[in-house]
């Protein structure tokens, strides 16, 4: 590890979105609040952010930012209601959020796009690399990524980003990397990149996925960066000039993640999320498992 980049400590998740995959759901409520079996997706997330060493939450919050700010606050009155009861077991869940991380708050206005959003971290993060989880992104606890991307950023400085390899019919969903190899087989040089691309004119099968660990010098590029894609201010295109030009803001490594992963902003991949964690769950796994196979054994 290099001692001269700084250590990082921050975290900043986009939740202001408008979640429109999710209507009407997602008409009074964050989609990043939905719960995935018991616990809103939001908490997962902070939850990473805190094990990869990033106690320091900065949340990009929109319209409906007060259930998100809520989940992460004391709640007096069911505290005291669980106390008196002697729930222990639920009081410790109530407060295993508030007692999570420091959180902080920034409204975003307009959704201009997620570079926009990023760009209204910058005088919380001032001068130090930081970190950006997408708040409807989760990363399964088992396959920790943040913790190799923060390693790879401290040998390398720079940026880096997070890599999956997808089926080239579906590159055009994601942001895609031009890479090349380096020494360590899970990370690559990144040299260019593109937002959702065409099957034919993506440059490799390596989708971009929300998690990043950035060089502060992206809020200048996010400053001068003009919408693109959708009439959006947009987190590649700035990401795609670090890469262009090294001596900006250092290099741009992407780690590249076989584990797994679950868009909760898609409806698919949320149903499977759910599914899939309450499957592995020691208390609903083994009656949820036994009612699947015989609901599933009933449909084919
Ligand atoms: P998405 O494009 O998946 O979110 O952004 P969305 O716009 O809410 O979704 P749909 O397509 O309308 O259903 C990825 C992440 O970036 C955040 C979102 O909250 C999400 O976590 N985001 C996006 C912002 O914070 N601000 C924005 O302007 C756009």
């Amino acid at each position: 590890m290099t001692q001269s980049h700084p250590r990082i400590s921050k975290a900043v998740i986009p939740a202001a979105g408008l979640g429109t995959r999710f209507l009407p759901a997602t008409k009074a409520t964050p989609k990043e609040m939905l719960p995935v079996v018991d616990k809103p997706a939001i908490q997962y997330v902070v939850e990473e952010a805190v094990s990869a060493g990033l106690d320091d939450v900065l949340m990009v919050t929109g319209r409906n930012k007060r259930p998100l700010e809520d989940h992460f606050d004391r709640n007096y009155e069911l505290e005291s209601a669980l106390q008196k009861k002697g729930d222990a077991g639920r009081l410790a869940k109530v407060q295993e959020s508030s007692d999570l991380a420091t959180m902080h708050y920034v409204r975003q206005g307009d959704p201009k796009g997620l570079g926009h959003a990023v760009l209204c971290a910058a005088p919380h993060v001032g001068h130090e690399p930081f970190a950006v989880l997408l708040g409807d992104d989760l990363i399964d606890p088992r396959d920790p990524l943040l913790k190799r991307m923060v390693e790879v950023q401290e040998q390398h400085g720079g940026s880096v980003i997070a890599l999956m390899e997808v089926a080239p019919e579906q590159i055009h969903l994601y942001g895609c990397a031009a890479v090349d190899p380096t020494a360590d087989s899970d990370v690559v040089k990144v040299h260019d990149l593109v937002e959702k691309p065409a099957a034919a004119d993506a440059p490799s099968n390596y989708a971009i996925i929300g998690r990043y660990v950035l060089d502060p010098h992206i809020f200048d590029i996010l400053r001068k960066t003009e919408p693109g894609r959708g009439g959006e201010i947009q987190l590649t295109d700035a990401l795609q000039q670090l890469a262009a030009d090294e001596k900006v803001g250092g290099p741009v490594h992407g780690v590249v993640f076989k584990g797994r992963r679950y868009d909760t902003g898609d409806r698919g991949d949320y149903l499977r999320a759910i599914v899939r964690l309450a499957c592995e769950r020691e208390d609903l796994g083994p009656d949820f498992r036994t009612w699947l196979r015989s609901y599933v054994a009933e449909e084919m």
